[in-house]
């Protein structure tokens, strides 16, 4: 069986929330009290969520696990978990996204353990400005966590930066020089209207041809063939090897290449970051259900995936749940 879509995409990355929680309070992703965190035990247990992943990679086709949160490094058991994924057959691709602040100590352990690669989010090199977006005086242990990722051959880093109006958008080619110097792959993402204080406006959104342009003042930017399924539009600056990507989700959606399907912290089957309805699977796997059961409503679940986000059309309602608590 495999994650077919009424659209005819078929889901062949899954990406795993591990927590709602998170030790960073991101301006656009959460207030500064946090949210109602998920209720333990709402959450799957490592045990479920290995359950889970083996039907996924042995009967449904799927080939690349990303690890998401909240931030994935607060979930205590992460080491083992990759430990267990990794000896999947057939061996799923594993990745993780994280802020990087418990990087350091944990990018070697988790290299050891199978991990193949990472995306840390940075959004700014200026301390006092980390400070102000992150709310946590916290930039340094980012960047080490960086440097600990690229020793421990958790390659290619990727860097994943949102630019905020009147905050952090003057660092687009100030983050990109940082990061060709250091071999880290930067995308810049359109901020989405995800955020749980439903804050988002369009117009105050930093789109990709700003981002762009912003560039273009510094940079000579070529536009790479071959994107795929990928998020990002890839460009090599400068005539390469550096490059840089773009994640327009908002003004050039990827929609009708989207290859992802999500399962949150408590156990629920999102087929879309801006999906209105989910798939319960922690609730019949409690109440006994077969592995030939759980693949079935998964099957259903992905099968009911819209064409797209629609977020620029007028019947658009930003969903309930927060980025932090679906998994970037
Ligand atoms: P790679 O495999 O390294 O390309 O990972 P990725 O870019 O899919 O993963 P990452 O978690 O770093 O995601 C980066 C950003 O891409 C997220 O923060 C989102 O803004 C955006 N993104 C990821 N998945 C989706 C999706 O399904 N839909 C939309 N609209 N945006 C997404
Ligand atoms: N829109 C776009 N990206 C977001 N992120 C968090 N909230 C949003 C949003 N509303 C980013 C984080 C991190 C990645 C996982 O998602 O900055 O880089
Ligand atoms: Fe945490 Fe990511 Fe949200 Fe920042 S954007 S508060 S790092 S979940």
């Amino acid at each position: 069986m495999r994650l077919t879509d009424s659209h005819g995409r078929v889901a062949t990355d899954l990406r795993v929330s591990l927590t709602d929680r998170c030790n960073l309070r991101c301006s656009y992703c959460m207030p500064a009290e946090g949210l109602d965190w998920l209720p333990n035990p709402l959450l799957l247990t490592d045990d479920e969520i290995l359950r889970l992943v083996t039907i996924a990679v042995a009967r449904l086709g799927v080939t690349e696990i990303r690890l998401t949160g909240g931030e994935p490094t607060l979930r205590p058991g992460l080491v083992r978990l990759v430990e267990r994924m990794a000896a999947l057959s057939p061996r799923p691709e594993l990745s993780l996204t994280t802020n990087g602040l418990r990087l350091a100590g944990l990018a070697g352990p988790l290299a050891a353990a199978g991990l193949d690669r990472v995306n840390v989010s940075l959004d700014t090199l200026r301390p006092e400005r980390f400070a102000r977006i992150t709310r946590r005086n916290r930039l340094d242990d980012v960047l080490a966590g960086l440097a600990a990722a690229a020793d421990a051959g958790l390659i290619p880093v990727k860097v994943n930066a949102v630019l905020l109006r009147g905050l952090n958008d003057d660092e687009a080619a100030p983050l990109l020089r940082w990061c060709l110097a250091r071999g880290y792959e930067l995308r810049f993402i359109e901020q989405m209207p995800l955020d749980a204080q439903h804050g988002w406006r369009r117009t105050e959104m930093i789109t990709a041809g700003e981002i762009l342009t912003r560039l273009e003042a510094e940079f000579v930017l070529t536009a790479l063939p071959g994107r795929g399924s990928a998020p990002a539009e890839l460009f090599a600056v400068d005539g390469g090897p550096g490059t840089v990507g773009v994640i327009g989700s908002v003004s050039a959606p990827f929609c009708a290449a989207c290859d992802r399907v999500r399962l949150t912290a408590d156990g629920q089957v999102r087929n879309c970051l801006f999906a209105r309805d989910e798939s319960d699977l922690r609730g019949p796997m409690r109440s006994g259900a077969t592995d030939d059961d759980l693949a079935d409503r998964w099957v259903r679940a992905v099968w009911g995936k819209h064409a797209g986000h629609g977020i620029d059309t007028p019947g658009f309602h930003q969903p309930a749940r927060p980025m932090s608590a679906i998994g970037g």
